[in-house]
């Protein structure tokens, strides 16, 4: 089979990784791809929302199969393109991404399902919006209805600070269109856990639960970030609450869609927060997390085409996976000053030293023969261990093998359980 990948970060080297481990994959395309994902697949160079471009290529290299990474070509509607033309493509068409290309939407259909849900409202108005700032309580949760590239979520403390995201969002319109409507929410106090699941229009195969490290620097201390490091299984979900998830959240969400006329077929990624009063949603996306996919998938023992495959015809029924019976730490190397602004270019060396660990590549660029560092998030390193800490122990003494100026990680990934 051949199969292109679309996308071109760490999450997408893990898939490609997986694809590559299965017998019936002959060649595998990457677009964009990274320096990391060029040593395994023929990385091609159209972007993740150049649609048409991708068709094009899809069709003239007779790929047998496109597997989707990011949000923005899901929700701009790849999957309802590549079906036009008789191309086989896993993800969520695009009815079923607003799921996570629209909060409001998200909000809504949780709130007719009675999902477990903060309370909100929602203001498509500068001045009512304002008008309740004025007199609600404080802290409150604002979030653009939109895409925002993970930026569009703020913690307001006062009024103060209410009004100044709410001209952000809505006069200066700094996420566009995105900005439009805006979410005025309760903000929840807990754990935070990520939740996969894969769905096949009909049944939900639940696949395994993730903790991702959002802030900077360690103690979660610093800026929100894609992502600082991810650990899975996730420590804080037992078992009465991946039951409970299962059938107050993953199970009424896929049958309200069903009802609203929306098949959803591909990954299912629930953000909960697991509070006092149980768990509760923060944000449904439609696609695999990242960084939690670099620790999610070295842990699947099912050959991951199968699982796509079974998805695609319906099947997950007949379907069951098999996990390996260890803990996952991944940490992610970034370049100095991410999230705001950072310098690229540098030289990453020590790769090749790297024995006990997988390393996705995040941005990486090659320059020669050289691999140089292209983003914000560099690499992630991930080990498998029988404890926690057994892997972050591995993890830690990997790291310090490479190098590149600037370089910065966390410390305290998977410390503590
Ligand atoms: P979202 O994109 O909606 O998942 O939000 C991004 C991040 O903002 C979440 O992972 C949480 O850390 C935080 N967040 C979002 N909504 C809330 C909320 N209602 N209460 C507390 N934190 C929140
Ligand atoms: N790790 C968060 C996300 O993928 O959205």
């Amino acid at each position: 089979m051949k199969i292109l990948v679309v996308g071109g970060g760490g999450r997408e080297h893990a898939i490609v990784h997986k694809l590559s481990n299965s017998r019936r994959v002959e060649k595998i395309y990457c677009a964009p791809g990274n320096a990391g994902i060029a040593q395994m697949a023929e990385c091609i160079d159209i972007g993740v929302n150049e649609i048409e471009k991708l068709k094009e290529f899809a069709l003239a290299n007779k790929i047998d199969l496109t597997v989707v990474g990011p949000e923005l070509p899901l929700v701009e509607g790849i999957v309802d393109e590549f079906e036009k033309v008789g191309l086989r493509i896993f993800g969520p068409n695009k009815k079923a991404a607003m799921i996570e290309g629209s909060k409001y939407f998200a909000k809504k259909l949780m709130e007719k399902y009675n999902i477990p849900i903060a309370r909100f409202k929602a203001f498509c108005k500068y001045k009512e919006a304002l008008e309740f700032l004025e007199k609600t309580w404080y802290p409150v949760v604002m979030k653009a209805d939109g895409l925002a590239q993970g930026k569009g979520v703020f913690i307001v403390r006062d009024f103060i600070e209410a009004k100044e995201v709410l001209d952000l969002m809505m006069k200066k319109k700094i996420f566009g269109t995105s900005g439009d409507t805006v979410i005025i929410e309760e903000m929840l106090f807990g754990k935070e856990a990520s939740f996969f699941a894969i769905v096949d229009g009909e049944n939900i195969l639940t696949m395994m639960t993730a903790m991702d490290y959002k802030k900077v620097y360690d103690k979660d201390e610093g800026p929100n970030t894609g992502g600082m490091g991810s650990i899975a299984p996730n420590p804080h979900i037992d078992e009465k609450t991946f039951k409970e998830v299962e059938e107050k959240i993953l199970k009424p969400v896929v049958s309200g869609m069903k009802e609203e006329g929306i098949v959803y077929k591909g990954v299912l990624y629930a953000g909960l927060m697991l509070t006092k009063e149980g768990p509760k949603v923060l944000e449904f996306n439609a696609r695999f997390g990242d960084p939690e996919t670099q620790v999610v998938l070295p842990l699947l023992k099912t050959d991951l085409l199968e699982v796509i495959e079974a998805t695609l015809d319906g099947k997950l029924n007949e379907l069951k996976l098999e996990w390996e019976d260890k803990k996952a730490v991944c940490v992610i190397i970034s370049s100095q000053g991410y999230p705001l602004e950072y310098k690229k270019g540098f030289e990453i060396s020590g790769l090749e030293k790297i024995r006990e660990a997988f390393v996705y590549h995040s941005g990486t660029a090659l320059k020669g023969d050289k691999i140089v560092t292209s983003g914000g998030r560099v690499l992630g390193i991930t080990a498998l261990g029988n404890s926690y800490e057994e892997a972050r122990k591995i993890v830690y003494r990997e790291i310090e093998k490479i190098h590149f100026e600037g370089m910065h990680y966390r410390k305290d990934i998977g410390a503590g359980y």
